[in-house]
C-alpha cells in the first residue's frame, strides 16, 4: 500500500544503556528535535529499555540511565507536551507485537545482522537469545505505531531494512495492506560521528577510552580539550570536498562543525579552506561548547526531579498506548487470535 494512507508519523528510539554521545546527539537527538519543530510529523521518541537489557544492564544504574536520558532529550529540545516520550517497557504492545515479528522473521534474515554480530563478539554461543531476536523488536518498535518515518543514524540501516522486510511478508501472508512502509531518514553531515581518536572507527559510548568521544555531560573544558588532543593529519584543511578522501578525522572533524552550524560540508569548506588544525580546533570547540554547555546543563536540573522524569513518562506511555492498543488489536484479529 502507498504509504500516503498513513498519516505522517515519526518513531526512533535510543538505549539507555550508557551515557550520550555526540553521535547520539548529531546522529539523533538534534534530528528529533527539528523534526518535531518542522511540525509535518507526529513525532514519538522512546528510550528502548528492553532492548538494553539485551546485555547485562546493573537494575540500579539502568534506571538512572532511563531517566537521565529523558532528561537529555528534553535538554536537547524534545518538548514532551508536542511529542511523545516515554520508555518502551512501560507500553507492553511494542513486546506483544515483536512476538507476532518473531514468527515472521526468517533465522537466515536475523543471521545477517551485522549488530549482533559486532555485538556477540567471538561468544556467539553466549549471547541472549533477546540479542539476537532484537531486530524483531525494533520492528514492533516502530510498526506498532504504523510510522513512516525513522531517523536513525547510518548504523541503523540495516535494521530498518529488516523492518520493511518484516512489514512486507507479514502483509503478504496475511493478504494485507496493514504494516507501512517505513522510510528510513539517514540525513545530514553527521549520520556517522566517528572516534576522536581514530577516524576508521564510530563514536560509541562503549569505546573504552572517554578521549573518543564527547558525552553529553562533558564540562566545557573537557569538550575543548577533545576536540583540541582529537587525532588529526599535518596538513591543512582543503577547500573542496574531495579533498577529504583518505583523510577520515579531518572529514568526521568538518563534519561535526557542518552538522553544529547547520551547513554543508561544502559551505564549511569554504570558509575554513587552507586553516590549519590548529586554528580550526578551536573554531570548533568554540561552536560545540556553545551548544553542548546549555544542554548539559538542563540535564543535571532536570535530573534533580526525579518525580517529574517519571511522571512525563508514565504520561508518554499512556499517550502511546491510545495509538498502540488498536494497532495490536487490529493485529491479533488479521492473526487469528481470539479475543
Ligand atoms: P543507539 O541507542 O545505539 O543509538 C541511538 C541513535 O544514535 C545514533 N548514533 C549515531 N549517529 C551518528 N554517529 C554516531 N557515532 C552514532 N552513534 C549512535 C544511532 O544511529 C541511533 O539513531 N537499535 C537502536 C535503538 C532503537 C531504535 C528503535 C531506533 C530501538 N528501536 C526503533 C529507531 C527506531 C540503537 O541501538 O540505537
Amino acid at each position: 500500500m502507498a504509504n500516503t494512507a498513513f498519516q505522517p508519523r515519526v518513531f526512533s528510539g535510543i538505549q539507555p544503556s550508557g551515557g550520550l554521545t555526540l553521535g547520539n546527539y548529531l546522529g539523533a537527538l538534534k534530528r528529533f528535535a527539528d523534526m518535531q519543530n518542522e511540525g509535518n510529523f507526529e513525532t514519538i521518541y522512546c528510550m528502548v529499555d528492553l532492548h538494553a537489557i539485551t546485555v547485562w544492564q546493573d537494575p540500579a544504574d539502568l534506571k538512572r540511565k532511563t531517566r537521565e536520558l529523558c532528561a537529555g532529550f528534553i535538554a536537547s529540545g524534545v518538548d514532551p507536551e508536542k511529542s511523545i516520550l516515554f520508555n518502551q517497557s512501560q507500553v507492553p504492545e511494542h513486546a506483544q507485537l515483536a512476538w507476532i515479528f518473531n514468527t515472521v522473521a526468517r533465522m537466515g534474515w536475523m543471521n545477517r545482522m551485522t549488530q549482533f554480530k559486532d555485538k556477540a563478539g567471538k561468544n556467539r554461543e553466549n549471547a541472549s537469545l533477546g540479542l539476537f531476536a532484537y531486530p524483531s523488536l525494533m520492528a514492533a518498535d516502530i510498526l506498532i505505531y504504523h510510522a513512516t518515518h525513522v531517523p536513525v543514524g547510518e548504523d541503523q540501516k540495516q535494521h530498518l531494512e529488516l523492518t520493511r522486510d518484516i512489514a512486507a511478508k507479514f502483509n503478504h501472508d496475511y493478504g494485507v495492506d496493514f504494516f507501512p512502509m517505513t522510510e528510513p531518514v539517514i540525513e545530514g553531515a553527521a549520520t556517522r560521528v566517528m572516534s576522536l581518536r581514530d577516524g576508521s572507527k564510530k563514536m560509541s559510548k562503549s569505546d573504552p577510552s572517554d578521549m573518543s568521544r564527547i558525552n553529553l555531560t562533558d564540562d566545557a573544558d573537557a569538550i575543548a580539550a577533545k576536540l583540541r588532543k582529537a587525532r588529526t593529519d599535518p596538513d591543512a584543511l582543503p577547500s573542496e570536498v574531495d579533498g577529504l578522501a583518505e583523510r577520515p578525522e579531518a572529514r568526521n572533524l568538518v563534519n561535526i562543525y557542518a552538522a553544529f552550524a547547520d551547513m554543508t560540508v561544502e559551505q564549511v569548506l569554504a570558509d575554513v579552506g587552507g586553516k590549519q588544525f590548529s586554528e580550526f580546533k578551536p573554531m570548533l570547540a568554540e561552536l560545540a561548547v556553545a551548544q553542548l554547555s546549555p544542554i548539559s546543563a538542563e540535564m543535571s536540573r532536570l535530573m534533580q526531579d526525579q518525580e517529574e522524569i517519571d511522571k512525563i513518562l508514565r504520561r508518554g506511555a499512556e499517550r502511546a498506548r491510545e495509538i498502540t492498543e488498536p494497532i495490536l488489536a487490529k493485529t491479533y484479529d488479521i492473526v487469528g487470535l481470539v479475543r
